[in-house]
């Protein structure tokens, strides 16, 4: 995995393969400080074994990598990776930190296109993503809304995803990247 748009599919893809039908984002960026937070609704995950790259529910093959290497690139540049099983509901809550100033430091790659892909590749999930400036949140991109939008307007799933890239481009801007 080349970038951290790349780690994004991946868990994503985990939320999906956990049986989520709903994923939250959080995004910020300040100071070369890049912060994510993905919370979603499915089974939950065990504990921290999924760290270890030969714990997988894969069965095609039998290591999973995708944690153990976003923890690495975490740590990498001084910062870290933290999953938490979510008490109050089913779910996981996965959080992680990256000194994006830090020499070891992968790339964002193009974290619009994965937005744009994942609502391509699952248009049916309720998918939130938030970034916070200076202490405020705000929700940039809702799926649900949009599908709603394009039910009323007969927009295709082409144009929904240019869309998607479109808005996310401009917002991720804000907070420096891409
Ligand atoms: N959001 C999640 N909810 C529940 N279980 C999860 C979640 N994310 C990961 N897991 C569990 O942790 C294991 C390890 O995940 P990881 O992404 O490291 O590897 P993988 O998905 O199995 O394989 P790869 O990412 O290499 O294709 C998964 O097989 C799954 O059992
Ligand atoms: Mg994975």
């Amino acid at each position: 995995m080349k970038d951290i748009a790349d780690h994004l599919f991946d868990i994503f893809e985990n939320s999906v393969n956990a049986g989520a039908s709903e994923v939250i984002v959080r995004i910020a960026n300040t100071e070369n400080h890049f912060f994510c937070s993905i919370t979603d609704n499915g089974t939950g995950i065990s504990g921290p074994e999924v760290l270890d790259p030969f714990v997988t529910s894969r069965k095609t093959r039998r290591v999973g990598l995708g944690l153990p290497l976003l923890k690495k690139a975490a740590e990498d540049t001084g910062g870290y990776l933290k999953i938490k099983k979510r008490e109050e509901m089913r779910g996981t809550t996965l959080q992680f930190e990256m000194d994006t100033s830090h020499i070891d430091a992968k790339p964002f790659g193009d974290l619009a296109q994965t937005f744009a892909d994942i609502f391509f590749a699952w248009p049916e999930m309720v998918f939130k993503l938030y970034i916070s400036t200076r202490g405020s949140e705000e929700l940039v991109l809702d799926f649900q809304r949009l599908r709603q939008e394009a039910e009323e307007g007969l927009v295709d799933l082409l144009k929904l995803r240019k869309h998607i890239y479109e808005v996310a481009r401009e917002e991720l801007k804000k907070i420096d990247i891409g």
